[in-house]
């Protein structure tokens, strides 16, 4: 069962400057929340409760004004500092004293999710023993991603990270579930030519074990990238649209906390204090 899970907020998020030049990528608006919204309500979705995130040197004081320890959603927030980005692995070797002997899940700060059933793909992938899942979804442009072959029976047989002549068109997404030698895997892996640890190495080394297994979003499922200035109006597009025509919120942090039972009506009034008179308020106040 994993019951810790680590949020990469840090990158310098220079292919989206000068936006990212004062404040952190993560913190921007996805249409009507800051993007970390949104992979941490992935992580609450699932039913994780303790929550790591990794942010820039000198950016802390950003992320706790949205998102303080002591904050109104029933989970325990910790934060660690990065000096340099120096690849997705490094998550595990910073998160060291936070993962303790547990398993641990870790999602890309940047990353969206969406659909039908993700909920209940997400409890699954909680129930991890040992080994590392994926979750697997086909894009346009596999060039910029970490790619995988499987065969007839869904299983990996092949994983790249940025290919130039991609052998498939199904992107890793940057959600991993992991067990505890995920620290010690990371600390072993050895810079690659970008002078970064690369998850993918990771990644392989669980599939040379077969200790790697495969999930998917189908068709219907949603995984956006947030990349670059388009990307990231793109997905902002995309969350208005089923917002405005349901009615309904993706990625109210208070909504899910309270659906799970990690919080009653008094954290949520203490939530609609803290935003102030706003339309996110509004819609806290229509849950209660
Ligand atoms: C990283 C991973 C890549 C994965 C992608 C998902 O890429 O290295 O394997 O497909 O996240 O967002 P990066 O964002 O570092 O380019």
């Amino acid at each position: 069962m994993i019951n810790k899970g680590i949020i990469l907020a840090g990158g310098l998020g220079t292919r989206m400057s000068p936006l990212t030049k004062a404040v952190n990528k993560q913190l921007l608006p996805l249409y009507d929340k800051p993007l970390l919204y949104y992979p941490l309500s992935i992580l609450m979705l699932a039913g994780i409760k303790e929550i790591l995130i990794i942010v820039n040197r000198g950016q802390l004081h950003q992320f706790k004004k949205i998102l303080p320890e002591k904050n109104n959603l029933g989970i325990k927030l910790t934060y660690a500092e990065q000096n340099r980005p120096g690849g997705l692995p490094q998550a595990f070797i910073i998160g060291e004293k936070f993962i303790k002997k547990d398993n641990v899940a870790l999602i890309l700060g940047d990353n969206f999710f969406y659909g039908q059933n993700l909920t209940n793909k997400l409890i699954e992938c909680r129930k991890l023993k040992n080994g590392a899942r994926i979750f697997l979804h086909p894009v346009n442009n596999p060039k910029l991603y970490g790619v995988a072959v499987v065969d007839k029976k869904d299983k990996i047989t092949e994983l790249a990270e940025k290919p130039k002549k991609p052998k498939t068109n199904l992107a890793v997404t940057g959600l991993y579930f992991f067990d505890n030698k995920v620290i010690s895997l990371s600390k072993k892996l050895k810079p690659s030519k970008r002078k970064e640890i690369e998850i993918i190495d990771l990644l392989i080394k669980y599939k040379n074990n077969k200790k790697l297994k495969a999930d998917y979003l189908g068709r219907g499922g949603v995984w956006l990238d947030t990349g670059s200035v388009d990307d990231f109006y793109n997905a902002s597009d995309f969350i208005s649209t089923i917002e405005k025509r349901q009615g309904l919120k993706i990625a109210c942090l208070e909504e899910i906390a309270l659906k799970n039972k990690w919080i009653g009506k008094k954290e949520i009034i203490k939530s609609i204090k803290f935003y102030g008179k706003c339309e996110y308020s509004n819609y806290l106040i229509s849950l209660i």
